[in-house]
Formats: C-alpha cells, sequence, structure tokens
C-alpha cells in the first residue's frame, strides 16, 4: 500500500495547499526561537474504520501553556484547536497513523528578540507516522551535556529554542554508537531523554522524575503513570532519581507521542535487568497500544475521533 504524503496545513486559521504555509525568513520564530510547538497522534482504528487523536485537548493544553510563557496572545483553545485538527485531517482523509505537529508562533517580522509588541498564530501540519515496539530494546548513554532549566529556557513548555538542547544531546548519542541519551540536570538528577520522558522499575516501583525536575510535562508519561497505577496496580513515585539508581533498575523505558514506549535494555554497556525486554514494560506496551487505538472502552474518552 502507498500511504498519500501531506497535501494541507492549517496556516491563518484555514486549511490551504501545504504550498501555501509558508513564512518569511524575517520571521521573529525563525530568527530567534520564540515560538512553541507539540506533537500529537492519530491512530487509525481499521476495524471501526477511523482514526482516533490521543488527548487532543491536553496537548492543547499544553501548547497554549508554553506559549503563555513565551507571553503570546491567543484567542484558541483546546476545544477550537481540536475542531480544526480535525478538518485538517478530514481534508488529508488520511487512513493510516498520523503524527501532527502544531506550531506556536510569532507572526511579526523584523530584528531584535524579545516578547513583547508581538502578533501571534498557530499552524499545523500532519504525516503519516508509524511505529512498533522496539524489541530488542535502546542502548543508552548519559549525556556530557545538561538540561536546560526552568530559570534558563522552562523545560516543562515545548519552546522551539529550547530543542537546540535536545538535538545536541540527541546527535552527540547517536554518533558515539548509542540510540539516545539521558540528560542530567545541573544537580546530577536524571531529567529525562533528548526528546521523551524517563521511567525506571527496581524491586517492584515504578519511579520517574518530578515535573520540577527540567522535564516536559509529557501527556504520555501522565497516561502510563494511571495506567502502571490503575490497570497494572503498580506503585508510582515521582522523586529525584540518582544517576547510579538507573545503572541498578530492574527495567527502564521512555516514553513520548514521537517514540511511544522504548524499552532501554542497556545504559552505557550495562545490561538493564536481565538485557532483555522486561515483562512489565511489554505488557505496559500492550495495554497502552490498545488504549491509544481506541480498544479499551475504561479509556475511550481520550479517543477523540476525526471522521463523522
Ligand atoms: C523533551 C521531551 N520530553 C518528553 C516528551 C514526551 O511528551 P509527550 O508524551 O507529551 O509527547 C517529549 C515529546 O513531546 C519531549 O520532546
Amino acid at each position: 500500500m502507498t500511504i498519500p504524503q501531506t497535501k494541507h496545513a492549517y496556516f491563518e486559521g484555514e486549511i490551504v495547499p501545504i504550498e501555501q504555509a509558508s513564512i518569511s525568513v524575517m520571521n521573529q520564530t525563525f530568527n530567534y526561537g520564540t515560538g512553541a510547538f507539540g506533537g500529537i497522534r492519530g491512530y487509525w482504528n481499521d476495524s471501526e474504520q477511523q482514526l482516533f487523536l490521543f488527548r487532543p485537548a491536553d496537548h492543547f493544553r499544553r501548547l497554549l501553556d508554553s506559549a503563555k510563557l513565551l507571553r503570546f496572545d491567543l484567542t484558541h483553545t483546546p476545544d477550537s484547536l481540536t475542531a480544526a485538527l480535525r478538518q485538517l485531517l478530514k481534508a488529508e482523509g488520511w487512513k493510516n497513523d498520523v503524527y501532527i505537529r502544531p506550531l506556536a508562533y510569532v507572526t511579526t517580522e523584523g530584528i531584535g528578540a524579545r516578547l513583547h509588541n508581538l502578533d501571534h498564530d498557530i499552524a499545523m501540519f500532519s504525516v503519516p507516522f508509524e511505529s512498533k515496539l522496539k524489541e530488542e530494546g535502546a542502548h543508552v548513554t548519559f549525556s556530557a551535556w545538561r538540561r536546560v532549566d526552568d530559570n534558563h529556557i522552562p523545560p516543562r513548555g515545548k519552546i522551539i529554542g529550547a530543542y537546540v538542547n535536545s538535538a545536541l544531546i540527541k546527535s552527540d548519542a547517536v554518533l558515539a554508537g548509542f540510540d539516545d541519551a539521558l540528560v542530567l540536570n545541573n544537580d546530577g538528577h536524571v531529567s529525562e531523554s533528548s526528546g521523551s520522558n524517563f521511567f525506571m522499575v527496581r524491586n517492584g516501583v515504578a519511579s520517574t522524575p518530578p515535573v520540577t525536575a527540567n522535564v516536559l510535562e509529557g501527556i504520555t508519561r501522565r497516561t502510563l503513570i494511571e495506567l502502571l497505577r490503575v490497570e497494572l496496580g503498580l506503585e508510582v513515585i515521582e522523586r529525584q532519581i540518582d544517576r547510579t539508581e538507573v545503572y541498578l533498575a530492574d527495567e527502564i523505558f521512555l516514553c513520548g507521542t514521537g517514540v511511544q514506549l522504548v524499552p532501554v535494555t542497556r545504559v552505557d554497556h550495562r545490561p538493564v535487568g536481565t538485557g532483555e525486554l522486561g515483562s512489565l514494560t511489554r505488557e505496559l506496551y500492550e495495554l497502552f497500544s490498545g488504549v491509544v487505538r481506541g480498544k479499551v472502552e475504561k479509556y475511550r474518552q481520550w479517543n477523540i475521533p476525526v471522521y463523522d
């Protein structure tokens, strides 16, 4: 099957041909990174012939919060953005898994890094995007870079300029032969990876850094905390995590809209637990995969259908 390509964008309040959705080289966000973005998934459910958006209102709420940190003045709401997104996806007519990229950006052109006296808007586009469980797991290292701090560029929001930090972390890890890297805060504790939140399981308890540890307030993180507690009956603690606890973990996984749920089976050439995909991670992945695709009745409120 050939998967169709992106044809439209949501731009300046309308659905337009993708070629029309372009900005000037003089654009402020292009010059200074002063914008925010998101990443939302649509999952194709073949038996229902439906495309389900996963928690779009939560993603748009975070986008608007990220924009608020940058003093954006926007009239959009999570509901109005979800409606616009449904319209965009209907125009595309996708019948496959997709990834949606909303961008909140400064529309003003010209020189001068600042956040005041500027105009703003939101654009969106979607691309086909599939994923499957990385059975062999990922091999990660600890990055030599430190995580951006709340007092530098707040990482709780998805702020465009802050992703230079993620890009440095990711490329250095990949070019050194790893799949990704975990990054420490300035105080030496674990924050997350270049583009996903971190969980470890040790002695039957799951731990993840708190939202005050310079992590993105991940929607997948929030989802998995609930599934771990409610469905798998596990204790989940949000707390500071030391580097050497990571080396002693029984299971580790990374999570996010882009990566979904990735088991980490080696850290700095040390096996995590047995060095194989752990049973809890596999169980959680199966559960999560069903939930996002609208196959678990109890969590259907998280699945927003695109088609009428
Ligand atoms: C740095 C970072 N952490 C965590 C996440 C996961 O967030 P979410 O689950 O909301 O996609 C992402 C991806 O969006 C990210 O870029």
